[in-house]
């Protein structure tokens, strides 16, 4: 048997991106690779491309830029792009960087072990296609290795909100669920093979409306569902749309124990002209009553956000209305960032906010989100609360995992392995993560 082919596979981007590289890599695994971490080894290199922000894209040219050396060394080593920049520019990446043999995007990587072939026989190869097969089911059936204790599920893909500022309806295209029955399957799937926590993904994950055996079920009622599975200790999901919280979403937090306390909502901005503008379709007032209602539901609740400051027509007054939501929001963990201009979007065309003012806004707006996160963590200090072990500490005896709330919680003297769920009080809180001792 001839050795196996290794694969080197670099991530950016959002949870998504994390999931299709690993089901990027089992397709390849059944063509004989194994990953491996170094580019220099490899006799494939995947970039999973993120084209969120203009610097993300830009990585990704230097970083081509870098493989020259390596493939002039090694004249079978093949480079693909794949993955959000692929979608949108593919053809250009063709063009711009001779030494890209393969574009895949997001929708066809169950198409990868044919491409791949093609390149070994010289072929350059490009697939941006929105294909209609269900491209999960083809990734399926993969050798099943052991998982750490938690992991990725994509659950719904795409997005029809048309946000003016966003390439992700372009780049993913349009909304779409996976049955229920086959992310149920996954799930037990992924529990046998170790895993302890699921986090459900989606671009708008909670207008997730796959089908069931009585009709469509929501994200609130998928969740029941996985509720069932034994051996399943956690259930995460993101991101979030406002608009797609629905009641019996809201009622889950309160009422399913497996569903844990953190809620990823991104608000983007506190002015409603700059909301309108955005067309994100809530008000600054509807996500702060929304907020309300979800703190009725479960109060302990941790509230994530995203932020775009600097977006066309922002002036000071509307960026203080951002302030201001921050202010009564009150968010455990945030991402904020500087607008960037997104060829082919709405916004791109308006006009600009001077970017002198855009970074010092941002620059306020992240000293007050990490002020709240500072004190958010802190105010853990005291409580008792559940820890998943991920992996071993620094220290001898040490354990690390994720609390309920998703803080990095280190427990000393800890006799425990990784996949185990502990209580455990937490003592301190550090720079980024908490230390706690087990209870009992
Ligand atoms: N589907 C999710 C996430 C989309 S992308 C949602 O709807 O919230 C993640 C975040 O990137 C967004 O929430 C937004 O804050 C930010 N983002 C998207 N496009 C951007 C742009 N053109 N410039 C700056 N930030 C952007
Ligand atoms: Fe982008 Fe808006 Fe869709 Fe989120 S909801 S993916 S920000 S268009
Ligand atoms: Fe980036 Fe695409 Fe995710 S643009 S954030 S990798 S959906």
């Amino acid at each position: 048997m001839s050795a196996p082919k290794k694969l080197f596979i670099k991530t950016y981007g959002c949870q998504m991106n994390v999931y299709d590289s690993e089901r990027m890599a089992e397709a390849l695994g059944g063509e004989g690779y194994v990953e491996t971490k170094s580019a220099d080894d490899a006799d494939m290199i995947l970039l999973n491309t993120c084209h969120i922000r203009e610097k993300a894209a830009e990585k990704v040219y230097s970083e081509l830029g870098r493989f020259k050396g390596l493939k002039a060394e090694k004249p079978d080593l093949k480079i693909g792009v794949a993955g959000c920049v692929a979608q949108a520019e593919g053809e250009e990446i063709m063009r711009r960087q001779p030494l890209v043999d393969l574009v895949v995007g997001p929708q066809s990587y169950h198409r990868l072990p044919e491409m791949e072939a093609k390149t070994r026989e010289g072929e350059k190869v490009l697939d941006t296609d929105f294909p209609e097969e269900d491209k999960f089911e083809k990734l399926k059936n993969r050798p099943k290795a052991k998982r750490g204790p938690t992991a990725f599920l994509t659950v719904q893909e795409g997005c029809d909100k048309f946000c003016a500022f966003c390439v992700v309806p372009y780049t993913r295209g349009a909304e779409v669920s996976r049955p229920a029955d086959r992310i149920l399957t996954e799930a037990r799937d992924l529990v046998e093979r170790g895993v302890r926590e699921i986090t459900l993904l989606g671009q708008n994950v909670n207008a997730y409306h796959g089908a069931g055996p009585n009709g469509d079920l929501t994200l609130a009622q998928l969740i029941w569902e996985l509720d069932k599975v034994d051996g399943l200790e956690r259930i995460r999901f993101t991101t979030s749309h406002p608009n797609d919280m629905q009641d019996d979403l809201i009622e889950a937090h309160g009422t399913c124990a497996k569903l844990m306390p953190y809620l990823h909502l991104p608000v983007q901005a506190g002015s409603d002209k700059i909301l309108k503008r955005m067309n994100r379709s809530h008000t600054a007032e509807s996500y702060i009553r929304l907020i309300e209602r979800i703190r009725a539901a479960r109060s302990d609740i941790l509230i994530s956000g995203d932020f775009i400051v600097g977006f066309p027509e922002e002036t000071e007054e509307d960026f203080q209305a951002t302030m201001d939501l921050v202010e009564e929001v009150k968010y455990g963990t945030a991402y904020s960032f500087k607008y960037s201009t997104r060829p082919g979007t709405p916004a791109a065309e308006r006009p600009q906010v001077d970017p002198a003012a855009a970074d010092d806004r941002l620059q306020r707006l992240q000293a007050l989100l990490t002020r709240q996160q500072r004190e958010v963590q802190d105010g853990m200090v005291g409580r008792e609360v559940g820890v998943l072990f991920e992996k071993t500490g620094r220290l001898p005896g040490q354990m690390v995992g994720k609390s309920d709330y998703l803080h990095a919680v280190h427990v000393a003297d800890c006799n425990r392995d990784a996949g185990e769920l502990a209580r455990v009080r937490i003592v301190s809180s550090g720079a980024n993560s908490l230390a706690g001792e087990l209870i009992g």
